[in-house]
């Protein structure tokens, strides 16, 4: 086997093959590494020696860009800075600073909608686990078309299997970092078992959520019933809902659910920023009611979309 040392003339011609091989629709990406925003998909590079790349050191957000509406904007710089503090990584940018580069990279990507990812990593400096190796954090923000969640599953609700993955420890569950392999595995296991999601279970017996979905169920009393935040991510679209069902229950509550209290539940729901909110009809085996999408799930997608047209546009 020959292998070459490449010219820059033949790293920039091969750039563009590779990426021939996984096409996708990646729009814009700001990188404060590079300085500015490039849109050829293949110059949307982090260097491998960011400590992201080797130690998943770093914190991450993704949100809806919808019709040239930002959604939940605030609700996610707030998260991104907060999983930031959490692991003393410090941010490059201010959060107004970061809207802007926001808005920048989406006038860069043209589009009206989009799923816009932000990354703040440790940054680049050798490849040891040390954070203080590194030479500075840095900021990368990625602009690409949203991948729409099948449209069938809102008129029949989806699956929803019980994980064998080992819920994370109650610091790690609550940061958004870039360590993510154990939600990467329940989405495996989700797929391998042609569930749409699985859900963990904490060493009590306490359901928690899914890979990158919350999950809330309407108890037969009409009460908005969470898992305690104590073992998930505060996903923003769960605490929007539980703002915007609040006049529609009995009352809105977060606490310890067993895998009994979903079964017996009157409806159950997923929710999460790329897809909003969908109806489960079959949890770990068995029909949840008639084992059909619910009067509750149906009137929480309407107030939904109702809240995300009343964001002004850009
Ligand atoms: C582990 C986890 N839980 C829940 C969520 C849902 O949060 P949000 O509604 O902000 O998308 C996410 C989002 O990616 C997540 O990673």
């Amino acid at each position: 086997m020959k292998v070459s040392i490449l010219t820059l003339e033949q790293i920039l011609n091969q750039f563009k093959k590779s990426r021939q091989k996984s096409p996708q629709t990646y729009l814009a990406m700001y990188s404060s590494w590079l300085g500015g925003i490039v849109t050829d998909p293949e110059l949307m590079l982090i260097p491998i020696d960011d400590h992201l790349v080797h130690r998943g050191d770093g914190v991450f957000e993704a949100m809806k860009y919808y019709e040239r509406r930002l959604y939940l904007a605030d609700e996610h710089l707030n998260r991104l800075l907060g999983s930031a503090e959490k692991i003393s990584l410090p941010v490059p940018n201010t959060k107004e600073e970061i809207r802007t580069l926001i808005v920048e990279t989406l006038k860069a990507a043209k589009t009206d909608n989009a799923v816009i990812r932000m990354f703040v990593s440790r940054g680049p400096g050798g490849f040891g686990p040390s954070p203080y190796d590194s030479c500075g954090s840095q900021l990368y923000i990625i602009v690409t078309n949203p991948k729409p969640f099948d449209p069938k599953k809102y008129e029949t609700g989806v699956r929803v299997g019980i994980s064998k993955i080992a819920m994370k420890d109650k610091f790690f569950a609550t940061v958004k970092t870039c360590n993510y392999l154990p939600n990467v595995m329940m989405k495996k296991e989700s797929v391998d078992n042609n569930w749409d999601f699985s859900v963990n279970i904490s060493p009590e017996g306490f359901v928690g959520e899914s890979a990158t979905e919350n999950i809330a169920m309407i108890s037969q009393s009409n009460e908005f019933l969470i898992p305690s935040f104590k073992y998930t991510l505060r996903g923003t679209t769960l605490l929007r809902m539980m703002t915007l069902a609040k006049p529609h229950c009995h009352s809105v509550k977060e606490r310890d659910l067993t895998i009994k209290d979903f079964l017996n539940a009157k409806e159950v729901l997923m929710c999460g920023t790329t897809m909003g909110i969908v109806a489960v009809t079959e949890f770990d085996g068995k029909k949840i009611s008639n084992g059909k999408p619910g009067a509750f799930a149906d009137q929480f997608a309407k107030l939904f979309k109702e809240d995300l047209l009343s964001y002004s546009q850009l």
